[in-house]
């Protein structure tokens, strides 16, 4: 049996990162998923998935803490890194009427978080691998006609930082992709949204799993269609 891919995916606690992580275990992935706290969620599918699933600890917004999980994984081989977690505050409100920390909050978590881990752990990603972040149709400058601004705001953020990193290594040979999954009923989606994780969820997988291997960054939904930034 050829052996299995390893995936790392950030913030799988809960919502997309949850689902995200069962499916590439049910794909025959193995899978490094992180959480903050003890989820009893993450520990469910552990029990389904004993020999492909390995819980890790990681708090975005910790530099330490970061740090401390790229020690306790340096000398393992990643072939794609996906890093999910994200947060929404104020998201009705505009800059002059939601609390600063809201946005600096959303800032860090978004965007400066993702993008310090990324950096971090690019050395122990493989030459052909998938580097790749949770991003949002509401990140597109192009395409946002006025929806959760500060919110879309960390998520543009996201994607420019995303493509300054690309764009000083030319040469690499990974995927680097932000992913936007489309509006999805979770706690930050709320029950408004449009589809179910069930829905969504194996359609971010298949697309993440089809620009597996293929060098250079894109914008794209679930259905692989390239987004305008
Ligand atoms: N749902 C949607 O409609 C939608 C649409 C577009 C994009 N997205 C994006 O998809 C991703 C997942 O969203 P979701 O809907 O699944 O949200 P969610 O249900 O609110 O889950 C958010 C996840 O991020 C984790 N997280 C938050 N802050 C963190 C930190 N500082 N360090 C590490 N992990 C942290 C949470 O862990 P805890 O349990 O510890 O809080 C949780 O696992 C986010 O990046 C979001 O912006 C969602």
């Amino acid at each position: 049996m050829p052996p299995k891919n390893t995936i790392l995916i950030i913030g799988a606690s809960r919502g997309l990162g949850l689902a995200l992580t069962e499916a590439f275990c049910q794909r025959g992935w193995h899978v490094i998923a992180t959480t903050r706290a003890p989820s009893a969620a993450l520990d469910e599918v552990a029990q389904r998935f004993p020999a492909s699933l390995e819980a890790e600890r990681v708090d975005l917004a910790e530099a330490t803490s970061v740090q401390a999980l790229r020690e306790r994984l340096s000398g393992r081989s990643l072939d794609m890194l996906f890093v999910n977690a994200g947060i929404a505050k104020s998201i009705t409100a505009t800059a002059s009427t939601a609390p600063q920390q809201d946005f600096l909050d959303m800032m860090l978590v978004n965007a400066l978080g993702p993008m310090r881990l990324i950096e971090l752990f690019e050395p122990v990603v493989a030459p052909h691998g998938t580097i790749a972040a949770m991003s949002s149709e509401l990140g597109s400058i192009t395409q946002n006609s006025g929806a959760w601004d500060l919110y879309a705001s960390t998520k543009a953020a996201l994607n420019m930082l995303m493509k300054c990193f690309a764009a000083r290594r030319p040469h690499d040979g990974r995927a680097m992709l932000v992913v936007a999954p489309g509006w999805i009923r979770t706690d930050m989606g709320g029950d408004e949204a449009t589809y179910s994780i069930e829905e969504a969820i194996p359609r971010v997988v298949d697309t993440l799993e089809k620009n597996h291997g293929r060098p250079g960054l894109r914008y794209v939904d679930r259905f692989d269609a390239t987004l305008p930034w």
